[in-house]
């Protein structure tokens, strides 16, 4: 490791070292986000221990645990996301791009903590904006009068002084791309002084028992650091996304010590702040033009809930040499493995099509269950024939063709006749899953993709 005083380059997006600038993270694939740092002891880099160390003491894996008790927020979307509300002394970073909604969320959320308990004292430490300008906010958010405590700062050093002799139950920095440590020979949203600051913040924040909410931009550019260079100091880690054109937000846990990782939050973004989304499924097919052929509604699960959302394709002849495959919101090998299939198994030609596929509402699906929505969406642009407006779709495609089931089938089907689906197209069922059948729904189990071409003759 470099010596103390000496320079080495350091990708701003992962944190990567390299002893010479190159072009190109071989870490994380970025480009042009290598910068020249000082190395600094602070934190991480150089530690050498000058004592001779104490001998640990070790115990058996059974024994009595302290029951974690939680701090609910009162909002319930993020103490879905964090695993059921916030653990005292744990350190949470919320990423996501710049104006998405962060300082919103965190604002709305330290102030809904402080109006629960005249005891909370919670602080909102921004290091972006003027105090006048979160005044703003708040009053527009209807928040003015809650007893939150904020200040404007960005010396880590007052931040620490001043929290050593308080209370806190919940800290908000906003964001730790602006903090700095004068020990510290970067620039702030170096990674050097993120870290630094960073590692700071946590330690206090373990050893006084305070939430600590930190605020990190995302970055394609490389001048600051991103979020990634925090990840694995922090116990949960957020993004909050959501497409530009879009009111609506998506909380996602990407890392939880504390609880579940698949989880998601809904939000609104309004005209007063952001809304909990407690139907998200009524949201995302509110838009939803029944009748029109290359869309079908997939019913998928995220975390513990079940959500519909629309899938659209188009299938158009191509001008191309090779035809385009251009997917929004789903994986685009998953898109291509799919229509090999079709093409395989069921004799479609595709080869001289082009396919558009879109997740309406720019909700980001993962799940291979949406595999034969996809199909479905696919077959019915190219045979210009619209689906059952009332039908939900959900099943996995194998390479031979065979559609195979997926986890929780109960759950969608009960989310599909909430919304007031009368039809269901799934897998077959095996071994000992049962489809509850109790619901008024035609449900139809096709067992492969040559049963697909059916629906639509
Ligand atoms: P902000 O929380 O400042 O984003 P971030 O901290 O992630 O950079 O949110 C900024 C955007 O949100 C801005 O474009 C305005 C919009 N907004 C609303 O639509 N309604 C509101 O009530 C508020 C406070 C912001
Ligand atoms: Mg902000």
């Amino acid at each position: 490791m470099a010596k103390k005083g000496a320079t080495e380059f350091i990708c701003q997006t992962c944190g990567a070292a390299y002893p010479k600038w190159q072009g190109r993270c071989d870490s994380c694939g970025e480009w042009n986000t290598i910068v020249e740092e000082k190395v600094t002891g602070e934190g991480f880099s150089n530690f050498a221990p000058k004592k001779k160390g104490q001998m640990l003491e070790f115990v058996p894996l059974s024994g009595v645990q302290e029951k974690l008790v939680r701090l609910e927020t009162s909002i319930k979307e993020l103490d879905r996301v964090s695993g059921g509300g916030l653990v005292p002394g744990s350190v949470i970073l919320v990423g996501g791009d710049p104006g998405i909604g962060k300082s919103t969320l965190l604002l709305q959320t330290c102030a809904k903590i402080a109006d629960k308990d005249t005891d909370y004292e919670c602080y909102y430490i921004s290091g972006e904006e003027a105090i006048d300008q979160v005044r703003i906010r708040a009053k527009r958010l209807g928040l003015e009068q809650s007893p939150v405590k904020l200040t404007s700062a960005t010396d880590v050093k007052n931040i620490i002084t001043t929290l050593e002799k308080s209370k806190a139950t919940v800290v908000i920095i906003d964001s730790i791309q602006t903090m700095y440590l004068e020990e510290v020979e970067s620039t702030p949203g170096s990674v050097a002084q993120v870290r630094a600051c960073a590692y700071e913040l946590i330690k206090l924040a373990k050893k006084k028992g305070f939430v600590l909410f930190l605020v990190g931009h995302v970055t394609k550019q490389g001048s600051i650091a991103g979020p990634r260079v925090l990840e694995h100091m922090v116990d949960t880690v957020l993004y909050f996304e959501g497409e530009r054109g879009h009111h609506f937000r998506i909380l996602r846990a990407v890392k939880n010590r504390y609880g579940a990782t698949d989880e998601i939050g809904v939000f609104e973004m309004q005209d007063k702040g952001l809304v909990e989304v407690e139907n998200p499924s009524a949201l995302f097919l509110a838009e939803r033009q029944g009748n029109i052929s290359g869309s079908c509604v997939f019913a998928g699960i995220e975390g513990s809930r079940p959500v519909l959302v629309e899938i659209q394709a188009l299938v158009s002849p191509t001008g191309y040499a090779s035809p385009k495959r251009a997917v929004v919101g789903w994986d685009s090998n998953r898109l291509a493995m799919v229509l090999a299939v079709l093409e395989a198994r069921c004799g479609m030609n595709l080869s001289s099509q082009d396919v558009y596929l879109n997740i309406a509402g720019g909700l980001k699906i993962s799940e291979p269950a949406a595999d034969l929505a996809v199909a479905m969406a696919v077959i019915s642009s190219l045979t210009n024939k619209p689906l059952p407006a009332d039908a939900v779709i959900f099943g996995e495609i194998g390479l031979s063709g065979e559609i195979r089931s997926v986890g929780q089938p109960n759950a969608r089907l009960k989310e599909a006749h909430k919304l007031g689906f009368n039809n269901a197209i799934t897998p077959p069922t095996h071994g000992n899953e049962k489809k509850n059948t109790s619901y008024d729904m035609n449900i139809y189990e096709i067992g492969n993709v040559q049963r697909l071409i059916n629906w639509f003759n």
